[in-house]
């Protein structure tokens, strides 16, 4: 789960996040909608810490992972190495220099579940937009998050990989995970996610 309350943030003087709340339970899919500049990726930004909040609570029942909409994966490296890299947090510096049996094991198993593990082997750089994006759920589910933060994850991809993303965290959702997901499409939050919040001005409106 995750619970957000009361958030806010100012770059500059100027308030982007004014008291931001938002709850989103395991299991539970919410759609994060709202015009540009409404703060979404500062508030996601927060959770994951790549933001310091000025105010405000998170809680995050056990650990949370971020996919964005540029996917940061190094492209030269293969699939099954990008989802490695997950791994790295619970990793020794020593250990990681090559992962381990184990954790090469359990990238597998992750890229089995995004429905990528005949591409295991690929340079990431040839996987296609939408393949590419589901490497980096992958790499999330490496970290064994509980809670997943997607920023317009499905902005870049054309429709029909657009809707495999969607089912995708669909699914996450439904085996027990939190899942927030900042989208543009209105259509494919009420398709696809429990919930719509609607972000307006650094508040949920
Ligand atoms: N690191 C930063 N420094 C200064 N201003 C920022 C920074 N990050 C975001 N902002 C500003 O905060 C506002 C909200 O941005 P953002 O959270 O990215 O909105 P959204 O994701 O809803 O489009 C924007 O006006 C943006 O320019
Ligand atoms: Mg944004």
């Amino acid at each position: 789960m995750l619970a957000i309350r009361g958030l806010r943030k100012s770059f500059g003087g100027r308030t982007v996040l004014d008291g931001f709340d938002l709850t989103v339970e395991a299991g539970e899919f919410v759609a994060l909608l709202g015009p540009n500049g409404s703060g979404k990726s500062t508030a996601l930004r927060c959770v994951v810490g790549l933001e310091t909040p000025d105010a405000g609570e998170i809680e995050v029942g056990g650990t949370a992972a971020m996919v964005f909409q540029k996917i940061h994966l190094v492209g030269r490296r293969n699939a099954l190495d990008n989802v490695c890299s997950g791994a790295l947090g619970r990793l020794t510096l020593r250990r990681s220099l090559v992962f381990p049996h184990d954790v090469r094991e359990e990238a597998m198993a992750c890229l089995e579940r995004v429905g990528l593990a005949d591409r295991a082997l690929d340079r990431t750089a040839r996987l296609s937009g939408g393949q590419q994006q589901r490497v980096a759920i992958a790499r999330a589910l490496c970290q064994r998050a509980d809670v997943i933060l997607a920023d317009e994850p499905v902005s870049a991809l054309d429709p029909q990989a657009a809707v495999q993303v969607m089912e995708l965290l669909q699914a996450l959702a439904g085996e027990g995970m939190a899942v927030v997901a900042v989208l543009h499409q209105p259509e494919l939050a009420h398709s696809y996610a429990h919930r719509i919040v609607e972000m307006r001005a650094g508040v949920a409106a």
